[in-house]
């Protein structure tokens, strides 16, 4: 290791601190893990991820043995550990509005700040409205010990849920933002540790380094592109359906433009997670808190596109099944639904706006018995949505069923035989909407089946 290795702290062990605060210790940095659930802290301290991430728990166990990560409730620990700290406590929407929230900010930076005795770098790492570091810094010069001279800078994340330690360890660019160069060069030695491994591994990372206001909108920026790539992708898929046209090959021909890039051009059911939908709607408010509003309303009708989908999906069950839809949506009374899948994505246990369970609701509410299975989202499917019924194995979820959905492309999904499907159902009907499975090999072995 070089001696420029600053000790860093993150605040706040949710996916994003926690899996920062293991993956620098993995870099070579010494490292403390801050949150006020006191809960939360004694799990990551005895070796156990409260979430599901892939690799994460090895990774946590290697490093609480080398000593380099350890997890507290302390505040003034951290303060007098840390060079740097990054925030990375949540920003959830505001209840019943579109903006965000930033009181787990403020309280942190607050509580942070009256506990620090010398000059330290705080950064953001949290997802923002533009604007928001300048507040930040009024917020640590306002409670920090005067004459200390703490300084606030920012650098975004862009990790995926499932796919979390690769997108920290081997990130594809860092961006980050600082206000002097003494910060700078603090930043530079906290990325140190991620370059050393690139160029072990002959890879690049590139670095854009640049001005507050811009390193908290490129996060945004970034998820909002994303999202309109697959509501786009989507409306093509409507456009698709009634003209007879396949959204897949179509995905994949505009794909090989490398203007277009074949990412993120998945037609289904929509987006979710804890990130996308947020983060369109933070962007919207606070575009048109400044004036620019009218600049964002593609993205408000980006968002309108994304929720029709659902009620687009529970329509496409009710064709299946043959029951007509009235006015107030389709009566599924009686229909028998396996239900595979809850999570908002594949490999996760995260059900945070999840499209699938939306539908899910949306499908009980039309009366529907609705069968639940997903191979880790199970727990908090249950707590979220109780009004569903919720099985263990994928063989009693399909046991008998009248419709199969395939809603969240899991492997164990992905990978399902049609004949041997087909033994343990009552109809064989399939709704795709994963749309995963090559429906000629389906409809060869008696199915209905339905894509999207
Ligand atoms: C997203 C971004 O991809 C990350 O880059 C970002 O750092 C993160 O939000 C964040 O803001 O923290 P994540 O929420 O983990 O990551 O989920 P994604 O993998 O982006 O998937 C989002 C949703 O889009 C899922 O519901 C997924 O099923 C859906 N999706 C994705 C599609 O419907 N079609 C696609 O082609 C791709």
């Amino acid at each position: 290791h070089t001696t420029t290795r600053p000790r860093i702290s993150f605040l706040g062990c949710g996916y994003l601190g926690a899996t920062y605060a293991i993956c620098f210790a993995e870099l070579g940095y010494e490292v403390i893990g801050y949150d006020v659930d006191a809960a939360k802290i004694d799990l990551f301290s005895s070796g156990t991820v409260p979430f599901h991430e892939p690799g994460l728990p090895e990774l946590l166990k290697k490093n609480l043995e080398s000593g380099r990560v350890r997890f507290t409730t302390d505040i003034q620990a951290v303060a007098d550990f840390a060079d740097v700290h990054f925030i990375c406590v949540g920003t959830p929407q505001r209840k019943g509005e579109h903006g965000a929230d930033l009181s787990y900010i403020e309280a942190a930076v607050t509580d942070l700040s009256k506990h620090l005795s010398r000059k330290v770098l705080i950064v953001g790492k949290s997802t923002v409205p533009v604007g928001t570091a300048s507040w930040v810094q009024e917020l640590v010069d306002r409670h920090a010990p005067e004459g200390l001279g703490a300084e606030v800078g920012w650098s975004p994340e862009f990790l995926q849920e499932s796919n979390a330690m690769h997108d920290v360890l081997r990130p594809n660019r860092v961006v980050y933002a600082s206000q002097s160069e003494w910060a700078s060069g603090l930043l530079k030695d906290v990325h140190r540790g991620i370059m050393e491994l690139a160029a072990v591994e002959d890879r690049e990372v590139p670095v854009v380094e640049t001005d507050l206001a811009t390193a908290e909108l490129v996060k945004v920026a970034a998820n909002a592109f994303l999202s309109t790539k697959i509501s786009f992708i989507n409306a093509m898929a409507d456009l698709c359906e009634v003209a007879g046209g396949d959204v897949t090959d179509l995905a994949r021909a505009i794909g090989y433009d490398q203007r277009i890039g074949n990412k993120f051009l998945r037609a289904g059911i929509g987006f979710g997670g804890g990130c996308l939908p947020k983060d369109i709607r933070a962007l919207s408010a606070r575009a048109g808190e400044l004036g620019v509003g009218e600049s964002f309303r593609f993205l408000d009708e980006v968002d309108h596109l994304n929720s029709r989908r659902r009620t687009h999906t529970v329509r496409a069950v009710a064709d299946l099944a043959g029951r007509a839809s009235g006015p107030n949506g389709p009566d599924l009374s009686g229909l028998r639904i396996a239900y595979l899948g809850a999570t908002f994505k594949p490999d996760t246990d995260d059900i945070r706006d999840s499209p699938a369970l939306a539908i899910a609701r949306k499908l009980r509410a039309a009366r529907a018995d609705v069968v639940v299975y997903d191979p880790e989202g199970l727990d908090n499917a249950h707590a979220f949505a109780p009004e569903l019924s919720y099985v263990k194995t994928l063989a009693e979820a399909v046991d008998g069923a009248d419709v199969v959905c395939a809603m969240v492309p899991w492997e164990e999904f992905r990978t399902l035989d049609p004949e041997a499907l087909g033994q343990q159902v009552s109809q064989r009907r399939i709704l795709d909407g994963m749309n995963a499975f090559d429906p000629e090999q389906w409809t060869a072995h008696g199915w209905s089946y339905k894509g999207i």
